[in-house]
């Protein structure tokens, strides 16, 4: 089922939801992708960063320079599409018994781009949460990742880094949140609103690059109904068109949230 029609731009033509501009620019047809309330939070496992740079010759650090380039790209363009919330697994808190250089590297990424997105947040229109454990970070990186939140807590599109994160540590942090609280009889709502990303909306999808079939501790709770898509296109190669076509096979999956 679809429809084409024309507007200023091109032609808007809908295909099994998804929403499209065709617009001629110049000698050249682009396809721009729109998205609607059915999707409006897509979270990633960035996997493949390693093998990227293991296939060019290079330390693996490397791929998670290129990675973290990537990421900027990728929410972006999301942002542009329409999505209102993007989730990203950056560290888990299994990623902590990875080689010391290869932690470190990481974390050097995590400070540069805080204070990149500190230094170019007017240009993103994007509210930045870090979700995950922070106490195991000192106070200093605490202290700037406090103030870059307080800072973009206006702006357009969510974006959550998850750094230090594993959902079965969140679900503990939530209990005994709601423990302490003095809660004997825990509803579902009470749950959803004690976990890291309270507030946002469940993500109706989840992608994973880099060819495995799994969730790695990856947002347990919220992925109750999320629709899985699996690429293995490894993080460092993913484009734009990635993005359009995890969004077309979101699309012509029928959603039914255990109804019929
Ligand atoms: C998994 O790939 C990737 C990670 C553990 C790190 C992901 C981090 C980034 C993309 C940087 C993001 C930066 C910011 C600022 C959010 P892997 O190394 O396990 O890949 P492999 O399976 O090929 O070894």
């Amino acid at each position: 089922m679809g429809f084409q029609g024309l507007s200023a731009y091109g032609i808007i033509s809908e295909r099994n939801g998804v929403l499209s501009l065709i617009v001629k620019m110049a000698n050249n047809i682009s396809e721009i992708i729109k998205v609607d309330e059915k999707l409006q939070h897509i979270a990633f496992i960035m996997d493949g960063n390693g093998r990227w740079a293991k296939k060019r010759g290079l330390p693996r650090e490397l791929g998670h320079k290129q990675g973290a380039q990537k990421f900027k790209e990728i929410v972006r363009y999301c942002g542009d599409i329409g999505i209102n919330a993007v989730t990203v697994y950056a560290f888990s808190t299994e990623n902590w018994k990875r080689p010391e250089r290869e932690v470190n590297a990481l974390m050097k990424l995590f400070e540069t781009y805080i204070e990149d997105f500190a230094r170019e947040m007017m240009h993103y229109d994007i509210k930045i949460k870090f979700i995950g454990d922070m106490s195991r970070f000192d106070e200093k990186f605490r202290k700037r990742v406090a103030e870059l939140e307080e800072c973009t807590k206006s702006m357009k599109l969510h974006l959550n880094i998850a750094i230090n994160y594993g959902g079965r540590d969140e679900l503990v942090h939530a209990f005994n949140k709601l423990a302490s609280e003095g809660k004997t009889e825990i509803t579902e709502e009470d749950i959803s609103n004690s976990i890291y990303t309270a507030g946002c909306p469940d993500p109706d999808m989840i992608v994973r690059t880099g060819g495995d079939l799994r969730i790695s501790n990856f947002l347990l709770w919220q992925s109750a109904y999320s629709e899985l898509y699996f690429t293995d296109t490894l993080w460092p190669d993913m484009t734009p068109a990635d993005v359009d076509e995890a969004v077309k096979e979101f699309y012509s999956r029928k959603r039914r949230f255990g109804g019929l």
